[in-house]
C-alpha cells in the first residue's frame, strides 16, 4: 500500500513528508494504523546525524499508538481492532532475559532491529522501489507501520491514543526507573535531576512509591513548576553547587535515591554524589554523548553508594505498558499534562523546532 510518511532523506536536513510503499505484514508481524505519535529527542538526535549508529533514508518516529489493521500468519496475541502502543524495546517472553525478573532487555530481535530490519532481515518499507530501513523497529512518523507482534503492547480501548503514545518512551522510562530499577521504598527521600519527560516520569514514580520527599532539580523554573504538579515536594535550580545544597537539605547525608534524566555526564556525577552514604542508589536514565564517560571518585562507592542504569525504565513492555496506561486512566498519572502541542504529520519539522526551543514537554502528531 502507499502511505504518507516523514522521511529522513539526508542528515541535518528537514524531514520530507511524502508517499512511500509499505508491504503487507509477514509471519509474526502486524499492520498498525497510527493515531498519535510523540516527537522525541532521540528522533532529532538521529535526524541531526549526531547518532553514530544512524542511517538514512528511513522513516523516524518511535512513540506511536494506534489500531491493529491486519495481522500476519501465526500472530496470536493481537487481532484487527486492538489498540496498541509501539515498543522500541520488545518483549518476546521466551528469551533468557524475558524469563528473568532482573531485566527488560529482550534479546529476540535486537541485532536485526539495530540494523533497521524486521526480524527476518528484510524491510516492509520501500522508497521509490528501493528497500528502506525501519527506525528503532517502529518508524511511526507514518500513517501506517508494520511491526513484530512482540513489539506491540495491547492496551485498553478506553485509553485515548494521544496520551497512550507518551507511554511508548519517556514517560514509562521515568516512572519505571523509580518503580522497577530503583524500587523506591515508601517514606524515602528522592532527588530527580532533570524535569523533561523522563525526569518528570521519575518524579511520578517516586510519588507512586510513597516517597516522603521528592526534590526535583532543573535549570528551568517553568519545568520545576511542572515537577511540583506531578508530585515534587521541593524544587531546586541546578548548577555547580547542587550536590552541596542537596547534602544540606538532607541533614548532611544525601538522598536515599537519586535519578539522572538530563544526559549530561557532569549531572550524572552530581547524582552519584548526592546519594546517601551507606545505601544511596543513583539511577542513570540519561543518554550521554558519544565517547563521554562518567567520573566517579571510588570513595563514594566504598562508602555504600550504588549506581544503576535504566533502559526504558526496566519496563517489560507488553506486560508493563498496559498497566501504566491503566494507572493513568485511574488518575494516578496525569499523562495529558505532558502534551504541549498537537501537530499534523506535515508539521513534523515544527515539532523538532519546538523541542530545540524547549517549548513544552511533548508535541504529539495526530493522524
Ligand atoms: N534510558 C532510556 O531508556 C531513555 C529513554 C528516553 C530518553 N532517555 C534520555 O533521558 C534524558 C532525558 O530525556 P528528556 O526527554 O526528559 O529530555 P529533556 O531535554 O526534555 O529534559 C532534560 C532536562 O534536563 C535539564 N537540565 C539540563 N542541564 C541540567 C543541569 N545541569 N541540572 C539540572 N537539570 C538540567 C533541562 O533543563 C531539561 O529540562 C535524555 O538524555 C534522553 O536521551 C533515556
Ligand atoms: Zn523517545
Ligand atoms: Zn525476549
Amino acid at each position: 500500500m502507499r502511505i504518507r510518511a516523514a522521511v529522513l532523506e539526508e542528515f541535518g536536513q528537514p524531514l520530507v513528508v511524502r508517499e512511500v510503499e509499505l508491504a503487507e505484514p509477514k509471519a509474526g508481524e502486524v499492520l498498525v494504523r497510527l493515531v498519535a505519535c510523540g516527537v522525541c529527542h532521540t528522533d532529532l538526535y538521529t535526524a541531526s546525524g549526531a547518532d553514530p549508529s544512524g542511517y538514512a533514508p528511513t522513516v523516524l518516529g518511535h512513540e506511536g499508538a494506534g489500531v491493529v489493521e491486519q495481522v500476519g500468519e501465526g500472530v496470536t496475541s493481537l487481532v484487527a481492532g486492538d489498540h496498541v502502543v509501539t515498543l522500541f524495546s520488545p518483549q518476546c517472553r521466551e528469551c533468557v532475559h524475558c524469563r528473568s525478573e532482573r531485566t527488560n532487555l529482550c534479546l529476540a530481535i535486537r541485532e536485526q532491529q539495530n540494523k533497521g530490519y524486521l526480524p527476518d532481515g528484510t524491510t516492509r518499507l520501500h522508497l521509490d522501489g528501493e528497500p528502506m530501513r525501519h527506525y528503532m523497529g517502529t518508524s511511526t512518523f507514518a500513517e501506517y507501520t508494520v511491526m513484530p507482534e512482540i513489539a506491540l503492547a495491547k492496551i485498553t480501548p478506553d485509553a485515548p491514543l494521544d496520551g497512550a503514545a507518551l507511554f511508548a518512551c519517556g514517560l514509562s522510562t521515568g516512572i519505571g526507573s523509580a518503580l522497577n530499577t530503583a524500587k523506591v521504598e515508601a517514606g524515602s527521600t528522592c532527588v530527580v535531576f532533570g524535569a523533561g519527560m523522563v525526569g518528570l516520569g521519575a518524579v511520578i514514580g517516586c510519588r507512586l512509591s510513597g516517597a516522603e520527599r521528592i526534590v526535583c532539580v532543573d535549570l528551568s523554573e517553568d519545568r520545576l513548576r511542572l515537577a511540583t504538579h506531578h508530585g515534587a515536594t521541593e524544587t531546586l535550580v541546578g548548577g555547580p553547587d547542587a550536590v552541596e545544597r542537596i547534602v544540606e537539605l538532607t541533614g548532611g547525608f544525601g538522598a536515599d535515591y537519586t535519578f539522572e534524566a538530563t544526559g549530561n555526564v557532569q549531572v550524572m556525577r552530581q547524582a552519584v554524589e548526592s546519594a546517601r552514604m551507606g545505601w544511596g542508589l543513583c539511577t542513570v536514565a540519561g543518554v550521554a554523548g558519544k565517547g563521554e564517560t562518567l567520573d566517579i571518585v571510588p570513595r563514594f562507592l566504598i562508602t555504600g553508594r550504588r549506581v544503576a542504569g535504566s533502559s526504558f525504565g526496566g519496563v517489560k513492555g507488553r506486560d508493563g505498558v498496559p498497566k501504566l496506561v491503566e494507572r493513568w486512566l485511574s488518575g494516578d498519572i496525569d499523562a495529558d499534562a505532558f502534551i504541549s502541542h498537537r501537530l499534523t504529520l506535515d508539521e513534523i519539522n515544527r515539532g523538532f523546532e519546538l523541542m530545540e526551543a524547549q517549548d513544552g514537554i511533548r508535541s504529539v502528531i495526530e493522524f
